[in-house]
């Protein structure tokens, strides 16, 4: 029998600070998050300074935990992985000297991921027998996609937001109707007391690029939707916008997935990132794939949005394909899928 693989990842692209130990590729040992969210929301979003002195503050003892949870000694650990971008730099910097130096003082293989491909990456730990090729709809905080992930290591993206990221909408929707940070978990409860089609939001449809997406035109509606309200002096139902706003979205998404998936002759999508988490996408997702004749799958809500373990999965073939890094890596914010 092969000897098992134990992945040590570290996550600190942006408010969460995360460890987690993950066997070969697929089985999560550990899994330890701390957020900042409490801090940030008080600022009504991330606080770039606040986030890297927190991720200081914090990540050994994240690190210790997620070993201790494992209970495996970095002796027996095969690699140390580290998301290296994209994110904010002083946070991304905070997980890069951390891994570099353990790596460093226990002679281990360094291996830096990229944090989209391990969103990405999230699907794995919970569907053995999902494997490349696969359409992936990544959708977080920071970034829209439509991925053909073609191999573990290899990625075709066809389409990209050309303005706010889906999670980023969310949250700017969030704040205009007074829900504070993250809006994207307030906005999706809410919805569930609203009317979905009390209010039509544009669905926006970008000229010659079928995949490419664009929200920050729905973000606005929204917004002059209560400005107007306000100037006439209409009580607004912020139920009715929440849910109104989140089907906009969530019909943009599933119709260029499902619609891309078909053309590509694609037989199976999975969904990542924080705002894959949200129970209207992933309810009207399903429908569709049901009635194409597609497979889908996404992660457990802790998986999607930001952890470690997906960066140690992603780790785990990234190092058994052979990537190994210097100890002169450096964080990358703007980090491209694919770049390597
Ligand atoms: O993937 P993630 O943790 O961070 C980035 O890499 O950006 O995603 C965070 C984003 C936030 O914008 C948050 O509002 C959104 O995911 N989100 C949701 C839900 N849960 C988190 N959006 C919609 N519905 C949700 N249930
Ligand atoms: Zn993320």
């Amino acid at each position: 029998m092969e000897k098992d693989i134990l992945i040590l990842g570290i996550e600190s692209s942006c408010d969460e600070t995360a460890a987690s130990v993950v066997k070969n590729g697929r089985s999560v040992l550990s899994n330890v998050i701390s957020s900042q969210i409490d801090i940030h929301t008080l600022y009504g979003g991330v606080v770039p300074e606040i986030a890297s002195r927190k991720h200081v503050e914090r990540i050994n003892q994240v690190i210790g935990q997620a070993l201790a949870d494992a209970d495996v000694t970095l002796e027996e650990i095969d690699a140390v992985s580290v998301t290296y971008g994209p994110g904010l730099v002083g946070a991304l910097l905070v997980g890069v000297g951390e891994a570099k130096a353990i790596a460093y003082a226990a002679g281990k293989p360094l291996v830096g991921v990229h944090h989209i491909e391990g969103h990405i990456a999230a699907n794995y730990l919970e569907h053995p027998d999902l494997e490349p090729p696969f359409l992936c709809l990544v959708v977080s905080g920071g970034h829209t996609h439509l991925v053909r992930v073609l191999e573990y290591g290899k990625f075709e993206i066809i389409g990209y937001t050309h303005d706010d990221a889906a999670g980023e909408a969310f949250d700017k929707v969030a704040r205009a109707i007074g829900l504070g940070y993250p809006g994207g978990p307030k906005i999706d409860k809410l919805a569930k007391e609203g009317n979905p089609h009390a209010i039509e939001f544009p669905r926006a449809k970008i000229e010659g690029c079928e995949y490419d997406f664009s929200f920050s035109g729905v973000k606005s509606a929204v917004l002059n939707y209560l400005n107007g309200c306000e100037m006439k002096g209409i009580e607004v139902n912020r139920a009715d916008v929440a849910a109104s706003f989140q089907q906009a979205v969530v019909d943009v998404l599933v119709g260029k997935a499902v619609s891309a998936a078909g053309k590509l002759g694609e037989k199976r999508i999975a969904v990542a990132g924080g705002v894959a988490s949200n129970s209207a996408l992933r309810a009207a997702m399903k429908q569709a794939c049901d009635e194409a004749g597609i497979a889908l799958c996404y992660p457990s809500p802790i998986f999607c949005t930001d952890n470690a373990a997906m960066i140690a999965s992603q780790g785990y073939y990234e190092y058994m394909a052979g990537t190994r890094h210097d100890l002169d890596l450096n964080a990358i914010p703007n980090l491209k899928i694919g770049q390597r």
